[in-house]
């Protein structure tokens, strides 16, 4: 396969070469200035081959001056490319210094050192991971070059009052003419994807920590004046990650000072930088009356994440781009485990599983499907996707489960020890679980190399007369661009058998001993089909299989309704209490999709099972709230072919409004019990029972209009934003009288607040009615809707693209045009924006052929524009290849 116009040659793994050079120190000098920055550098080159030349990447550089050893070079001595900067005549060991320009305010790409905010009142900041260094200064700009920093930053003193860089301060002055500097010496070797700087106005909050080894840490979070009064929820949550991970997993942090800043210009979610984390401020800041809930926790979880990258990817880093996986998928399984231990376990897992189904599955299904471990790509920005992400965290969790708390534990304790300081690889992960536990790891290599998801079918056999039960797992991977066979997979399947009073059996194997029976045991699958026979089993059990989702399969099990709803009811893993749910929901839609009457008994089973949950005050109410939320129209399209997304919205809209109504009553009753919450607590409970409260009342106003008055007085009484979004949305939802006004109250009360008018985009942009489009186009031209702001494109056109499947495949193909034209725009200004709103149209083939043929057309014409950015051509070509 080639590459489109405009996209960069493919790189694969099978390439990889240690590198001919290496950089050991690098000294760096910036004179700071938003409208053209000097960048100084000195680096101390070592050259390993002695037959290749010296080639750095460079790119957007204005080069002023370059010397080797002292002596400038002519011009005549090197070659400067688009992206490459090669001096072939030189000969290490040497001392190469470079002095170029870069003009900050004019990136809008986002990568390298920009401009956040306005020329007059922004800051300076930088993003590099994972190519975005070149753009400061000419460098082996790859993660297996690690290097020692010490970095100056001199700027005007007045506009640039606080200066940052990472590792320990190293003495701060005056230059006299209205300009400071300020010295900081990073003592860990780090490849530069991990290099950060920021200069500007910031405000600061300030704790000391002390870690376990009795080093005192100054904690700073800076952020502009306006916001650094939010900043305290996720200071807590700093410390609380500090601790935790001393305790769980025996990490401490490594130098003086950990600073995270936040800012409203920011691609992604935020970044890992060594001891000077960069927060998207959507990740950062929290209060009751300007953040939700989520929000709150989602600002702990990626608080979490990115200190843990200190020891997962940063302490030990990627050999290369391809193993991203290895700091991604373990970093956000120790998040995952941060927040299950803090809060709800079962709560965070049911959540992790629902982005699985909807990102990760999908992916997987379309064109764009590829291994947790990519062995080719063109534009890597394109890979930080959920299959790297979310399946590359559902792997270590397997593992995780394999070897036991301990021995994960011990597993994990070599491989830091192992590599710390070094840059790493997947196999070298897998070699250190295994060896600390005297296990070959090696066959779930296979996990990182093959994409797709697997499907994994269950049935199970009662002999009566030979008193067991035999449970047959058969395994199945479809094929995925490139890879037309698979082979099995090592499939952990944790699982237990309950009785018909709802006890959970003892579990012993043929030929095993009485005595060490347990009520739940982890079978391991690793060939395509096995049988296991349970011994001692006098009547037909009820198998839970996949407890708390013990691997990412697609399951397709035989068990019958009722004993799904009894598991519903009763099983003891409250996640697979969910999941039978979930199995009982997708099993009705099936019925309601193929145009019949779901089946009453089954609906009866399930609604019960929901109403249960709301009765049963020993229920967590967030599960219960769970519970009452079926999936969304993406998971519940798993696995079909020629997807009519309005037939699907249907189908699911009649499951869930006949639950709505059918639990009428109950929902009423427990709405008005969980009435009296304090407002402004954010702790578990709390939200757990806000979750709930919002849940009946979203139900409630499908059922029936004559709830509205519930959801307007809760709009006009509301004192925290969960509540008031919670109202604004069920008003929306029901096209109340009231609903617009209520929309025009909340942008009034909340203007100038970005991050809270992100929501309120949102929430119009994800209408589940085919006029959102035109909402959405009106909305554009908004006065607080700005192209070149990332957040503001995730929030409109972004959602509508990929959170509102009913109107973005609009029939009249409005949908596609208006987000095709969207990414066109922004291609010009944020490549890596645009090419993620693209991916919204990776799944065409997937869809009924005049769909299919819409959204074919719209990729074609984009494919067709001239001057397509590398990241959005890679894309674009991807999806359509083959046709
Ligand atoms: N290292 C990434 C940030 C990143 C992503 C940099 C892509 C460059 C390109 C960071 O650790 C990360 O994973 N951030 C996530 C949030 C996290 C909680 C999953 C993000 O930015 O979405
Ligand atoms: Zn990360």
């Amino acid at each position: 396969m080639s590459e489109p116009a405009g996209a960069k040659p493919t790189r694969f793994l099978r390439d990889y070469r240690a590198p001919a050079w290496r950089i050991d120190d690098v000294e760096l000098v910036f004179d700071l200035d938003a409208a053209a920055t000097i960048v100084q550098a000195r680096l101390s080159l070592r050259q390993d081959d002695a037959a290749a030349p010296l080639e750095l990447d460079a790119e957007a550089l204005e080069l002023l001056e370059l010397r080797i050893d002292g002596r400038v070079l002519g011009a005549d001595e090197f070659s400067l490319a688009a992206d490459r900067l090669v001096v072939p005549g030189a000969r290490g060991p040497l001392v190469l210094e470079s002095r170029v320009r870069i003009a900050p305010e004019r990136n809008t790409a986002l990568q390298g050192l920009y401009l956040s905010g306005t020329r007059e009142q922004g800051f300076l900041l930088t993003q590099c991971e994972a190519e975005g260094f070149r753009r400061i200064t000419p460098f082996l700009d790859r993660s297996d070059v690690l290097a020692r920093y010490r970095v100056t930053l001199r700027a005007d003193r007045a506009r640039y009052p606080v200066l940052l860089a990472n590792g320990n301060a190293d003495g701060a002055g005056e230059l006299g003419d209205g300009r400071h500097w300020a010295r900081f010496v990073d003592p860990h070797p780090k490849p530069s994807y991990l290099f950060a700087l920021v200069a500007g106005r910031l405000e600061s909050i300030e704790r000391t920590f002390v870690t376990a080894e009795g080093r005192r840490v100054r904690l700073v979070i800076h952020a502009e004046a306006d916001a650094i009064g939010r900043c305290g929820w996720a200071m807590q949550c700093l410390e609380q990650a500090m601790r935790w991970d001393e305790e769980r997993f025996g990490r401490c942090y490594d130098l003086d000072a950990f600073h995270v800043v936040a800012t409203h210009d920011f691609t992604m979610g935020a970044m890992e930088n060594k001891g000077l984390n960069i927060f998207n401020a959507k990740y950062l800041l929290a209060d009751p009356a300007s953040a939700t809930d989520d929000d709150h926790r989602h600002v702990l979880a990626v608080v979490g994440h990115e200190y843990f990258h200190n020891w997962s990817g940063n302490r030990v880093t990627c050999r290369d781009w391809f193993q991203l996986c290895l700091k991604e998928g373990l970093t956000v399984y120790r998040e995952q485990e941060f927040e299950s231990d803090l809060a709800s376990r079962t709560l965070r897992r049911i959540e992790d599983v629902r982005l699985l189904w909807r990102a990760q599955f999908s992916e997987d299904a379309g064109p764009l499907a590829h291994p947790v471990r990519p062995d080719r790509y063109s534009e890597i920005n394109n890979f930080y996707t959920a299959t790297v992400y979310e399946k590359g965290a559902e792997i270590v969790r397997m593992l995780g489960v394999v070897l036991g708390r301990d021995g994960f534990r011990r597993g994990l304790d070599l491989y830091f020890a192992r590599h710390d300081g070094h840059a790493a690889t997947i196999e070298d992960f897998l070699a250190a679980l295994g060896d600390a536990n005297g296990v070959d790891l090696s066959p779930w290599l296979a996990w990182y190399e093959q994409a797709g998801t697997p499907e994994l079918r269950a049935s199970g056999r009662h002999d009566a007369r030979r008193r067991c039960y035999e449970l047959t797992l058969e395994q199945h991977t479809a094929p995925t661009p490139g890879q037309p066979h698979k082979r099995a997979l090592p499939i952990p399947v944790a699982i237990a058998l309950f009785d018909a009073a709802g006890r959970a059996l003892p579990l012993r194997l043929d030929g095993e001993d009485a005595d060490t029976a347990a009520h739940e045991r982890v079978l391991l699958l690793d060939r395509d089909a096995a049988t296991f026979r349970f011994a001692d089993i006098d009547e037909a059990p009820t198998p839970s299989l996949l407890r708390g989702f013990s691997a990412p399969v697609r399951l397709v099990q035989d068990t019958p309704p009722p004993a799904l709803a009894a598991l519903a009811r009763h099983d003891s893993d409250g996640f697979n209490r969910w999941f039978a749910g979930d199995a009982l929901v997708r099993r009705l839609f099936a019925q309601a999709l193929a145009g019949s009457e779901p089946d009453a008994a089954l609906f009866a089973a399930w609604t019960a099972c929901v109403g249960s949950a709301l009765d049963d005050p020993g229920v967590d109410p967030a599960l219960a709230a769970e519970m009452l939320t079926i999936a969304d129209a993406t998971s519940l399209a798993d696995g079909l072919a020629d997807i009519d997304p309005e037939a699907v919205h249907q189908a699911r809209a009649r499951i869930e409004t006949g639950l709505a109504v059918a639990l009428a009553s109950k929902l009423v009753r427990r709405h008005a019990a969980l009435g009296d919450l304090d407002d402004l607590a954010v702790d578990p409970a709390t939200q757990a029972r806000r979750r709930l409260r919002n849940a009946c009342l979203a139900a409630l106003c499908r059922a029936d209009a004559a709830h509205a008055p519930l959801a307007r007085a809760q709009y006009a009484r509301a004192r925290n934003l969960t509540d008031r979004l919670a109202a604004l949305g069920a008003l929306l939802g029901m096209r109340d009288t009231e609903a617009d006004a209520a929309l025009a109250d909340f942008a009034e009360r909340h203007a100038g607040d970005a991050l809270v008018l992100d929501k309120w985009f949102s929430l119009q942009a994800t209408e589940a009615d085919p006029r959102a489009c035109e909402r959405v186009a009106a909305l554009l031209v908004h006065p607080a809707f700005r192209w070149s702001n990332p957040n503001n494109v995730y929030a409109l056109p972004g959602a509508f693209a990929l959170r509102n499947p009913r109107a973005f495949h609009r029939v009249d193909g409005d949908g596609y045009r208006l987000v095709a034209d969207a990414i066109l725009r922004l291609d010009a200004l944020t490549p890596q924006v645009a090419a993620r709103l693209a991916t919204a149209f990776g799944a065409w083939r997937r869809y009924e052929p005049l769909r299919r043929a819409l959204m074919r057309r719209e990729l074609e014409r984009m494919l067709g524009r001239e001057r397509l950015s590398p990241d959005l051509a890679d894309i674009l070509g991807r999806s359509l290849a083959g046709t």
